[in-house]
């Protein structure tokens, strides 16, 4: 495993004040190293399903059978679609959206919506193509990714007959129940299973995300190796652990009246990133009455749209910024004799310094209108210090589920729509 010392992620809390100061961190770090102690000793609600945090230490040779089965999906297909929804879905777009450069196959998504037309879209875009289908459900019985495996499944075997159909098919699934388990079992599906006690938001480092991401040409090994390295230094109870800071930043201010927290960034790769956080966060936290609603905003391009807003619309809005010290690539502003635009005062320098500008504009400009903000900064975006991301987030949307008084690990209010759905459908038994 790929273990690089590196940087891995800063915290700046510098502008959470006045609304939150140094001494208030001082004063709840106790209370969130013991949140944190809790989790690492297995205590508390949620004590059964704290699975993910084994997952950044999986034994090479199970990062072997997963390397595996992605190059055979690669040698025998054109593509891959990832069938998913929430959990089972949105860490793998997570990564693989941020990792594009690394992610050369091509891995597209199914069954995280009931639109006719995406799905119509979609089977007319792989009409003629050879492809793969990797069906992911931990329970195996959810509406969405159940429709949409039906429709590739049926596609594939017209194509190309049921023996080939089944052995371009993945199934990721609990290791004995559920409808998803008992097909692969009948028809002799690859199966990877999910543990059952690591959740759907907290499953990306499992084979739920490193599958997709292995199929699409990440290196598994390093986002592992960040992920690892994260966890080894996040699990300390020191009062300088940036998971902490984060976690007990976020939920002191939700004591005093922030409501909304907006994860602000200035790298569009990282978007889907935002979209996980969001799922992690709000499936976490969002009980009880209590729980910040978790929205994102991808700058510059929020910034003329939500940006008022940000500016002088509610205070009870914390801003996050995540953003990336080191570009993958860059690119010179050209100069220009007329210089009819004005641009040429940045001539020269480059985009990535002139988007750093905007950031810290950006952050000085809604901190001077009252919001709290803090800087989330990693080294880059790359396999290692995603997957140090990942963990990073798992960790301290635990820690802060505990501190605001959740059982951060379970989500009872997501069956109410599906009991409706199910009887106005005339689901039998509803
Ligand atoms: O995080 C969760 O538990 C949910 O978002 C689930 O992942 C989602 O509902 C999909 O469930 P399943 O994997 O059972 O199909």
């Amino acid at each position: 495993m790929l273990i690089k010392e590196i940087e891995l992620i800063t915290l700046d809390t510098g502008t959470l004040a006045p609304h939150l100061t140094e001494d208030d961190l001082k004063n709840g770090m106790p209370g969130a190293m013991e949140a944190l102690g809790s989790l690492i000793r297995g205590e508390g609600a949620g004590s059964d399903m704290l699975g993910w945090l084994a997952l950044p230490c999986l034994p090479p040779r199970d990062i072997e059978e997963i390397l595996d089965a992605g190059k055979r999906i690669q040698d025998q297909s054109d593509c891959l679609v990832v069938v998913g929804i929430g959990g089972s879905y949105l860490g793998a777009r997570a990564g693989i959206e941020a990792l594009k450069e690394h992610a050369p196959f091509p891995v597209l998504f199914a069954g995280n919506s009931l639109s006719p037309e995406y799905h119509a879209d979609l089977l007319d875009y792989l009409e003629g193509k050879r492809f793969s289908i990797c069906a992911i459900s931990k329970s195996g019985t959810t509406t969405e990714p159940a429709i949409a495996f039906r429709l590739l499944r049926n596609r594939l075997t017209e194509t190309c007959g049921r023996e080939d159909c089944n052995a371009r098919i993945v199934a990721i699934t609990d290791p004995v129940k559920g409808a998803l388990r008992q097909m692969a079992g009948t028809e002799g599906w690859k199966i990877f299973p999910i543990s059952p006690d690591v959740g759907g938001r907290f499953s990306v480092l499992s084979p739920v995300g490193l599958l997709p991401f292995a199929a699409a040409g990440i290196p598994i090994d390093a986002l592992v190796g960040g992920a690892c390295s994260g966890l080894d230094r996040w699990s300390r109870e020191e009062p300088g652990n940036e998971a902490l800071r984060y976690a007990l930043s976020r939920a002191l201010l939700h004591g005093r009246g922030i409501e909304i927290e907006v994860l602000s960034t200035f790298h569009p790769e990282l978007s889907w990133v935002c979209e996980w956080w969001k799922q992690l966060a709000g499936e976490s936290e969002g009980k009880e009455g209590k729980g910040l609603y978790p929205a994102s905003t991808v700058m510059t391009t929020d910034l003329h749209s939500l940006g008022q807003l940000l500016q002088e619309g509610s205070r009870k809005i914390l801003e996050t910024f995540l953003i990336s010290a080191r570009p993958n690539r860059d690119i010179d502003i050209p100069g220009d004799d007329g210089d009819l635009d004005g641009l040429n005062y940045i001539a020269g320098r480059s985009l990535s310094e002139v988007n750093r500008k905007a950031y810290e504009g950006t952050k000085a400009a809604h901190v001077a209108g009252g919001l709290p903000a803090m800087t989330l900064e990693l080294e880059g975006i790359d396999p290692s210090s995603i997957g140090t991301l990942f963990i990073f987030f798992e960790l301290a949307i635990a820690i802060s589920g505990k501190l605001i008084g959740v059982n951060p690990f379970d989500q009872p209010g997501v069956e109410e729509y599906k009991t409706r759905m199910f009887k106005l459908l005339g689901k039998p038994g509803y």
